[in-house]
């Protein structure tokens, strides 16, 4: 045996030994949209950490060792960036950086290191100038923005409800739609239009203070990016509007729409501003969903969880089959105000458990509340197996979702939840392999990022379908930014800096 022949052995026995929990930095892996804080502006960026280990196999449990992640740089009269930075554990081995940036910045640098060594391509340096969120710094081509934000393809639910329509011309809708839905009791709608990049609206109904959400994300878009002139209209209701059975189809924005109407979906209002007020007022988001679950799929019990308002028959129904199989669900009714005189069948209401809380649990139930669960989005981020009954009712994403291989579908009067519930305690390693795609898909689909994307792509293809003047009509309001500062928008770094 030659002494090469020698050494390879040698180096076999070496890797065999090679703790498998050990941390590779180099191999590990960052990526995510907070690594071009000067491209794609966010109220929070964020990137992505996962751990893999010296044989290049992600590590799936929390480090006991963790990352240090430093984001600094310079304002433009020299002083350290002011930025605030935080960090989520998955506790699967991957982790969540997200940052908050208070005024533009240059030469800014994201090193993420671990152990004193860097992990993955860090330092990652920024050659722009990298501006906070509430800059008014409009990109002039729109379709240089949606491609820098890599917002890939239009949503086939967008094409799809606009493709009814095809042309839109509003001086034929405009007045017709509003005499058809100007019931102020009943419907709470608005008008926008946007000229210039500068928004405006009138609204009709007697509750139009959920305005405020779809004039957040259309202020947010504008400092982004020059918006096209557009006309249309936003449902503020839960209901969609457009209804079949109506004698004309109208295209208009709802949060939720239905298979038996023509409204034309955006993502909710509650994910819109959670997108927009992450690290800000919001607790709940896509991303802190993910960063305070504490319990592993394993370490989660195996029951049913659910808690929410009597604002649909089927929740008191599942309350009901829940008293024939205690050890299968923990689920309780938290307010009464639909069913009232039912209170005392299916109640006692039970006291508020943090969302977060929600996941000490395997399985979660998606059940309609007068229209789709809001809910749905975190549900999947949480990382638990989602049941999600039947329903006409649907949020921009779910036609994108695949039962079976993202959450388990049962029947809208859940007559086989039990059945799928105990499907699911036997066989735990495909149960959780759903519960994980569905996580996925959340972490694909329906982050911040995408929910802008969503936006923009809508606004586009409704843009390209109008056909109409837009004009600002009679009686409209002027939606102006607020709580803007002011910026110089040349992002290049100039060499005097
Ligand atoms: C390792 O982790 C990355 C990032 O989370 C993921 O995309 C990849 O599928 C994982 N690989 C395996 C073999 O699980
Ligand atoms: C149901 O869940 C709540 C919140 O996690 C918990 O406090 C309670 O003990 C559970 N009930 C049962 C019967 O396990």
């Amino acid at each position: 045996m030659n002494l090469l022949s020698v050494a390879f052995i040698f180096h076999i026995l070496i890797d065999r030994t090679l703790p498998l929990t050990e941390v590779s930095a180099e191999l590990s892996k960052v990526w995510g949209p907070g690594l071009a804080p000067d491209k794609i502006i966010m109220p929070a960026r964020y990137f992505f950490i996962q751990v893999v280990n010296a044989a290049n196999n992600n590590i799936t449990t929390p480090l006991t060792e963790p990352f240090q992640v430093v984001i600094d740089g310079a304002t433009k009269t020299k002083k350290p960036c002011r930025l605030w930075t935080a960090m989520l554990d998955r506790r699967d081995g991957s982790y969540i950086v997200r940052y908050k940036m208070y005024e533009p910045c240059v030469y800014m640098k994201i090193s993420v290191v671990h152990e004193n060594k860097h992990v993955a391509q860090s330092p990652y340096i920024i050659n722009n100038v990298v501006y906070p969120e509430d800059c008014m710094c409009p990109k002039k081509n729109f379709n240089e923005v949606t491609s820098s934000w890599d917002c890939g393809l239009v949503p086939s639910e967008i094409t799809k409800r606009l493709n009814v329509f095809n042309k839109i011309h509003w001086d034929e809708y405009r007045d017709k739609l509003i005499k058809t839905f100007d019931r102020p009791h009943a419907v709470s709608l608005c008008h926008y239009v946007v000229k210039n990049n500068e928004i405006y609206r009138k609204c009709y109904g007697k509750y139009v203070g959920f305005n405020m959400f779809m004039d957040n994300i259309l202020l947010s878009l504008a400092r982004k990016v020059e918006l096209p002139d557009l006309e249309f209209f936003v449902n503020l209701g839960d209901w969609p509007l457009s209804l079949y059975n109506l004698p004309e189809k109208f295209p208009i924005l709802s949060w939720c729409v239905s298979t038996d109407s023509y409204d034309i979906v955006m993502p909710t209002y509650d994910i819109t501003e959670s997108t927009l007020e992450n690290m800000g007022r919001v607790m709940l988001d896509m991303l802190s969903v993910q960063g305070n679950v504490e319990a592993s799929w394993e370490d989660r019990i195996p029951k049913l969880f659910w808690r929410g308002r009597d604002s649909n028959r089927h929740r008191l129904n599942l309350i009901q089959i829940s008293r024939k199989y205690p050890e299968l669900f923990n689920v309780s009714l938290t307010n009464f105000f639909f069913y009232r005189d039912e209170e005392h069948i299916y109640g006692p209401k039970s006291d508020y458990v943090s969302f977060f809380n929600f996941f000490d649990y395997k399985y979660q139930l998606a059940i309609d509340g007068t229209v789709a669960p809001y809910r749905m989005p975190y549900l999947l981020a949480g990382g638990s197996l989602v049941f999600k009954p039947e329903s006409k009712y649907l949020e921009h994403f779910y036609s994108d979702l695949i039962p079976n291989v993202h959450y388990i579908p049962v029947k809208e009067d859940l007559s086989d939840l039990v059945d799928k519930l105990k499907w699911a305690i036997d066989n735990d390693d495909a149960a959780k392999e759903i519960a994980k795609a569905g996580q996925k898909f959340a972490n694909q689909y329906l982050l911040p990022k995408n929910i802008f994307c969503y936006h923009m792509q809508l606004f586009d293809e409704l843009s390209k379908r109008v056909v109409s003047t837009v004009t600002v009509g009679e009686g409209m309001e002027h939606v102006a930014q607020t709580k803007i500062q002011k910026c110089d928008c040349d992002d290049r770094i100039k060499d005097e800096l």
